[in-house]
């Protein structure tokens, strides 16, 4: 949440900026803004709305500056307004900041300055900081670093933050804890920003900052710390992305650019990893660590949103291929409650961003206590795939809409991958259905093309439903997980209410809202609950509800109750989920595009949730 970027170099920083923020604008899009520094004259520039309405505000205006620090953001303290937008300016007006993140004990500290007289003219957390780091700095008559780690050390919360300050015309003062921070090194040039997007277009070489570490940061120099004053020889790392995988490439959405990026994206994660022919699964994290797997009473998996429905799958597919006992968490309820973990659990982790607050903490919780953690991480480089012990990466390049589709894929591909690799060593597999299942999962991105031919059909489809009010999307058994993500996915993109339920379920209180206005969504593809989730359908059609069923190509019955169907190709019902998922994103993009709501970033959401 919050998207942050800086610069300092020999380039005119505010299009390096601005680019950067439209980069970052999947973190937040509330409000943006600019500090740049010329002459030693600081201006700053900021309002309200996505970051094309602040350019359209500059435009013509003289940003010349080779320094300056932005911020596209996503509100916590405080209403979206331009008021609230960052950066902000310190009471003397000489030093601007951003910040990413929250200040939990800001109230305390804003007290103290209040009774000092300062005054605040924003109701944000960061505005708070800043000044109590500007007061500091006077008090002490020390530097801006030096104030800045002073200020860290009685600061509770999370934040990565930027700061400029007139009297220094090239420096840029950084810090994290909680919320990321990428340094990008270039030529008598530095790039910050939270994610590599907006810098890779200017160089490969970059630095992830670690928590507790500050940054002093010139175009020709950067120095790295702790918060002990004590300095760090910055680790660097040669990042392994194209710019082309951050651009649209002629689809008009990146959801729809990444929704139809899938078969290559699963056909990435699988590379290198499953052979099919030679009747095997490499995977390192998996292969290196199956001592301490074998071992384990049960496994947990923590996730939140989209990547907590990987994990609903996950557990269905681990407990029936390796008997071990899953439990999947909201990692928000995993870190408050007090779990109970004995050395030598196994928690799997699944993040896209790698960077969700609450994920992160309940596994740093859950470290502590001695599990072993296995991250199933998107962001390459990302706290959470640091945290862990191993893992697996789902290669499915960045993702840019704030729907999560492409990821999610990946995820099950990796997981489906995982499961199959420790029910192999545990021999709770036969060899036989084991190589089964590889020469399915190997089909999968060929049979992803061949769903993604018909999407016009779920163009159809969504136009004929758009005006609904609910959605009801129903599923059985590996499908039932992907029931709750079609409603996810129909609820970000569309503003439509819409539940997912296990299909018989649905009599225990969902079936009072059936009548004819109600469109209910069947995952009803062939696996052993077939005829039982036709027998749902039946009910569905009893009371007027309209039928919308994804379907396995052949099937006679599900068509004769439904009012639409779209057919995928046959899979194995294990495999099965990677594949139903599909038109439910595309039924949802072409909902929220009939409603003209804006896919990529829709209201209120952000990519990357950074707070708790
Ligand atoms: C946000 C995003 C979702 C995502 C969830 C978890 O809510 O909008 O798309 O599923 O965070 O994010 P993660 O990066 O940990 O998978």
């Amino acid at each position: 949440m919050c998207g942050i970027v800086g610069y300092t170099g020999h380039r005119q920083a505010y299009p390096v900026i601005l680019k950067g923020l439209k980069r970052l604008e999947y973190r937040g899009y509330d409000s943006s803004g600019v500090a740049l520094l010329h002459n030693q004259n600081l201006q700053v520039h900021k309002k309200k709305g996505k970051v094309a309405d602040l350019e359209e505000t500059l435009i013509g205006k003289n940003l010349e500056a080779q320094i300056g620090i932005g911020h596209t953001r996503w509100a916590t303290h405080g209403e979206p307004s331009d008021r609230n937008a960052h950066p902000h300016l310190s009471s003397g007006g000489e030093i601007a900041m951003i910040h990413n993140g929250i200040i939990e004990n800001y109230a305390l500290i804003k007290q103290e300055l209040v009774n000092k007289g300062y005054s605040f003219t924003s109701d944000t957390d960061t505005e708070v900081l800043l000044n109590f780091i500007e007061d500091i700095k006077k008090n002490n008559e020390c530097s801006l670093e030096d104030a800045v780690r002073i200020a860290l050390k009685r600061v509770t919360g999370a934040y990565c933050i930027l700061l400029i300050e007139q009297s220094n015309p090239d420096t840029i003062i950084a810090a994290r804890k909680g919320s990321p921070l990428v340094i990008g090194i270039g030529k008598g040039e530095h790039f910050l920003a939270s994610d590599a997007s907006p810098i890779i277009e200017y160089t490969k070489e970059v630095v992830y900052v670690n928590d507790y570490e500050l940054a002093i940061v010139k175009p020709d120099e950067l120095i790295l710390k702790n918060l002990g004053n004590e300095k760090i020889t910055p680790f660097i790392t040669k990042l392994d992305m194209e710019l082309a995988a951050i651009e649209k490439g002629g689809y008009e959405h990146f959801m729809l650019k990444e929704i139809f990026e899938q078969p290559n994206t699963i056909f990435d994660c699988l590379r290198g990893r499953l052979d099919a022919k030679e009747g095997m699964i490499r995977m390192s994290g998996v292969d290196l660590n199956i001592e301490a797997i074998n071992k384990a009473n049960r496994i947990m998996i923590v996730a939140c949103g989209t990547s907590w429905h990987a994990g609903l799958v996950a557990e269905y597919i681990i407990e029936e291929l390796c008997r071990i006992p899953v439990e999947v968490e909201y990692a928000s309820e995993f870190r408050y409650r007090n779990p109970i973990i004995h050395p030598g659990d196994i928690i799997i982790a699944i993040s896209q961003s790698g960077e969700t607050a609450d994920t992160l903490v309940a596994l740093e919780k859950a470290k502590e206590k001695g599990a072993f953690i296995f991250g199933v991480v998107n962001a390459v480089g990302s706290s959470i795939a640091r945290i862990s012990n191993a893992g697996a990466y789902t290669h499915a390049g960045p993702e840019i809409g704030v729907a999560s589709t492409k990821a999610f894929t990946g995820q099950l591909a990796v997981l489906m991958m995982v499961a199959l690799n420790i029910a192999i060593n545990k021999g709770t597999i036969t060899q036989e259905r084991y190589k089964e299942l590889l020469v399915e999962l190997e089909a999968v991105p060929e049979k992803a093309q061949a769903i993604l031919k018909n999407a016009n059909e779920l163009k159809v489809i969504a136009e004929k439903y758009k005006d609904a009010h609910d959605f009801l999307f129903l599923g059985r058994g590996y499908n039932f997980p992907i029931a709750l993500e079609g409603a996810l996915k129909l609820k970000e993109i569309s503003y439509i209410h819409a539940e997912g339920y296990p299909a018989a379920e649905m009599k225990h209180g969902p079936i009072a809202l059936v009548d004819e206005n109600l469109p209910v969504v069947f995952i009803a593809t062939q696996d052993v609950y077939h005829e039982k989730i036709v027998s749902n359908m039946q009910e569905i059609k009893a009371r007027k509800g309209k039928i919308i069923s994804i379907i396995t190509e052949g099937d006679k019955t599900s068509p004769t109750l439904s009012d639409d169907c779209f057919s995928i190709p046959p899979a194995d019902e294990i495999i099965a989920p990677i594949l139903s998922v599909i038109p439910l994103q595309l039924l949802s993009y072409y909902v929220g595009i009939a409603k003209g709501t804006d896919v990529d970033k829709p209201r209120n959401l952000a990519k990357s949730v950074t707070v708790e």
